[in-house]
């Protein structure tokens, strides 16, 4: 497939937006990169890690069965620090867009991210694909509720089981929702643009649902201050609130 644009010039965001303009079906895919002008540090890169362990031994089952109480902590830090944070230009432009672009077009989202930012700027037609850091699951029989709570004495134990809870989040070697995939892939498959923004482009199954469209013809337009491993046709290296004012109004 021929490039558009791999560069953030000008004709870069003129090629994106009207890419975006023309598409009657769009495909928006977010990562940590959106939420980083929030003030929430991104999983990889510099800032990447916590606790000198990586995030693969944190977000997992195993690591859960292990030290249940440091897992807590570690949702628990980023609750608090989620909670002091607001949503910034980028989440807000593109709420308002999805919400004027759905009178003439079909436009989906769906997010890596587990800080709900763009629920609270009520973003339309957005899936969390990995779950939300507000919500706790019974680990014996599965029942999610909702929970605002920013600290636990003594871990939590579920209203339904007594027993005791855990994140409502997704973590590594874990499936997702068949149903929310389904419609993932679905969208993939039918939709003519895909618009990424600040994903490293590393973990399925946002990379595969991006290579899926690719294939099957979509143009990817990638939004990432740093080179990534998404295949795009128009790359803006740009930070997500400078390339959404300059593509999308
Ligand atoms: P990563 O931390 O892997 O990547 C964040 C990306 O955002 C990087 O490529 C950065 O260059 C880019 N970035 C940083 N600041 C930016 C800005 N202001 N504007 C635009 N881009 C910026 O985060 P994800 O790709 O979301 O999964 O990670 C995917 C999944 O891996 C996460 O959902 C999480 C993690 O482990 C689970 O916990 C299951």
């Amino acid at each position: 497939m021929e490039s558009l644009a791999v560069d953030s010039s000008g004709s870069a965001y003129n090629q994106a937006k009207m890419l975006l303009e023309k598409s009657l079906n769009t495909l928006i895919i977010t990562g940590a990169g959106i939420s980083a002008e929030s003030g929430i540090p991104t999983f990889r890169g510099e800032n990447g890690y916590w606790r000198n362990q990586s995030v693969e031994e944190l977000a997992s089952a195993e690591g859960f069965a292990k030290n249940p109480r440091l897992i807590w902590d570690w949702y628990l830090e980023r609750r608090r620090l989620v909670n002091s944070c607001k949503p910034n230009l980028a989440h807000n432009i593109l709420a308002k867009w999805i919400e004027q672009k759905l009178w003439t077009a079909d436009v989906n989202l769906f997010t890596q991210n587990i800080d709900d930012l763009h629920q609270a700027v009520n973003t339309l037609n957005t899936i969390s694909m990995h779950g939300s850091l507000w919500r706790n699951r019974c680990t014996k029989c599965g029942l999610e509720r909702q929970e605002m709570a920013l600290d636990y004495s003594k871990l939590p134990l579920s209203p339904c089981c007594q027993a005791l809870e855990r994140p409502g989040v997704v973590w590594f070697g874990e499936s997702l929702d068949k149903k929310m995939l389904a419609k993932a892939f679905l969208t993939s498959v039918k939709c003519n643009a895909v618009l990424v923004i600040g994903t490293s482009g590393l973990v399925a199954p946002a990379s595969s649902i991006i290579s899926t469209a690719r294939t099957v013809g979509a143009k990817i337009i990638d939004i990432n201050m740093a080179q990534n491993a998404v295949q795009a046709d128009i790359q803006i290296r740009k930070s997500a609130s400078d390339a959404l004012q300059r593509i999308l109004f």
